[in-house]
């Protein structure tokens, strides 16, 4: 494999070595934080190589990494049973079956808070940062690949440093990172990014050479996310959307180029964004977290021009068009830890539009973006928090129901909350879209039931409210508390809401 001109720094030379050998360096009980944000940019040989060490050796480590990572690490390695407890996102079925069997202890956080968590010392000490690299400069600086995550600060507080040099990583990718990391209080100075399109920062992660411990050439590609075609659901969410933001840009209450975009994950959100492409707005920007396939859709059709996130995570087809094109997204993307990517204060210094996915919400504006049914782990609440309370306007998006028709995304009561009514402005699903700023619950719950429920489930969700509103008065919120989670029950019991 030619890494040179990759690998620039001569002291460090002497430290190249073996994924199997640099695996040896990782004993049991360590804390290991790694490269990654979602199955972009995060390190593969090494631990492949850890989870082969674990056939013919009992040892377990704590993960941390920037979000979700591709399955050479969570997947490998939880279902090499290395994994004792993980933080802070992950999307992999199998450590997620073994989250939810209690194999493996979660800590399921806000991805802003987890940086300034490490460097204050509550998360402990990080014995090892293993991260994945497109070059190492003269002075030991550490260039990410296709993300950045928690990297700058897992290598600044980390004892020692593995980089996986990957070659099949382009070197075009060098340039577009802007790294910045915050101080902490009480010595916290303002952020000084003003602009989506902003620089602060430098191209690399700065490294003291003498920390890094093993360099590991590799050529194992990312495994990117199959991104499901855009169906007619999201095509009618989209749709509902676009007329709400024009409305807001009638109204003035948006520029012509709205704010700054933010997107959650997955198909939804992806189609969600592409719907843009045949709007009327153009010179969008974009304020995010991952960068999928509508974002290089927007680009090309000349909608977007500034694009800020923390994240490449295209599909394998959007990935080969990242590649082909890097000189013409790199002019227009930047890269981030995502500290700054999730900062809740430049979310609202920006005045982003913060549209996510839910996994359920209630007829009062709660949304349940991580539990199955109140108790099964699904994937976690990511960025969602970080931009929905502090965005100007926070938009979820679901289906109005799933499961072939017997699950309603709508209920009485979500069955786990992670954003609250005080947080949520606007609710849409293929059924419609409901406004809820400035209702008081009651007014919300009878437009969510009026706009956003699937016909088949509008009766029952009104008879709920009706009969919790006969039962207590008109009380701020009306919840028979006995029936609320009886959907679910039933669900449970019989396979169906109906
Ligand atoms: N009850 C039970 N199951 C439900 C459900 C509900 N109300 N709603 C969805 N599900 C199930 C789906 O059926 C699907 O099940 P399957 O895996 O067995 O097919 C699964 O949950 C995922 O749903 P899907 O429609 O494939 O989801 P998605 O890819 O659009 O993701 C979230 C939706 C909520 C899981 C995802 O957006 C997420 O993890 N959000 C939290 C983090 C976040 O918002 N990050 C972005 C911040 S920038």
């Amino acid at each position: 494999m030619d890494y040179n001109g990759r690998l620039r720094c001569d002291k460090i030379r002497s430290k190249i070595m073996t994924a199997d050998e640099a695996a040896k360096l990782i004993k049991d009980g360590m804390i290991i934080g790694t490269s990654g944000f979602t199955p972009s940019g995060y390190p593969k040989a090494v631990p492949l190589a850890l989870a082969k060490r674990a056939e013919k050796e009992d040892f377990k480590i704590t993960l941390y990494t920037g979000a979700s990572v591709g399955d050479e690490l969570d997947g490998a390695l939880s279902r090499a049973g290395v994994i004792k407890k993980r933080i802070p996102y992950q999307t992999n079925k199998d450590i997620r079956n073994k989250i939810n069997i209690g194999e493996v202890e979660y800590n399921d956080m806000h991805l802003s808070h987890m940086a300034q968590q490490m460097r204050c010392g509550f998360l402990g000490k990080i014995d090892y940062a293993i991260v994945e690299a497109v070059a190492i400069n003269e002075d030991g600086g550490i260039v990410p690949s296709t993300s950045v995550g928690n990297s700058p600060t897992f290598v600044r507080i980390a004892d020692k440093v593995i980089v996986e040099l990957n070659v099949s990583q382009p070197i075009e990718l060098e340039g577009m990172h802007d790294i910045y990391e915050v101080e902490d209080p009480p010595n916290r100075k303002p952020i000084p990014l003003i602009n989506v399109d902003g620089r602060i920062g430098t191209t690399y992660m700065p490294c003291n050479p003498d920390k890094i411990a093993a360099v590991v050439i590799t050529d194992i590609k990312d495994t990117v996310r199959h991104l499901a075609p855009v169906d007619e659901t999201s095509k009618r969410i989209s749709g509902y959307l676009i007329d709400f933001l024009s409305n807001e840009v009638k109204h003035g209450r948006l520029p012509k180029n709205l704010l700054p975009l933010q997107s959650g994950v997955g198909s939804i959100a992806n189609a969600v964004l592409d719907g843009l492409i045949d709007s009327p707005f153009s010179n969008l920007s974009f304020y995010s977290e991952v960068i999928q396939d509508a974002v290089f859709d927007l680009i090309d059709a000349g909608k977007m021009d500034k694009v800020s996130g923390t994240s490449i995570t295209p599909s394998e087809e959007g990935l080969k068009r990242f590649y082909k094109n890097i000189d013409r997204y790199k002019s227009k993307i930047i890269l981030r830890p995502q500290e700054i990517s999730n900062n809740p204060g430049i979310a609202r210094r920006l005045g982003v539009i913060a549209i996510n996915t839910a996994i359920e919400v209630d007829i009062y504006g709660n949304v349940n973006s991580t539990h199955i049914m109140g108790t099964k782990m699904m994937n976690g609440i990511g960025g969602s928090g970080d931009f929905t309370r502090n965005g100007y306007i926070t938009i979820f998006a679901t289906p109005s129901e799933v499961k072939n028709g017997n699950i309603s995304c709508i209920v009485p009561m979500v069955s786990h909350v992670d954003h609250t009514e005080h947080d949520v402005m606007v609710i849409v699903t293929e059924q419609g879209l409901a406004d809820l700023r400035g209702l008081s619950p009651k007014e919300r719950a009878k437009l969510i039931i009026e706009k956003c429920v699937h016909p088949d489930y509008k009766d029952a969700l009104m008879d709920y409210y009706e009969g919790a509103i006969s039962k207590l008065g008109s009380v701020q919120t009306p919840h028979i508390l006995k029936e609320a989670l009886s959907w679910h029950i039933r669900y449970m019991e019989k396979g169906s809401m109906k």
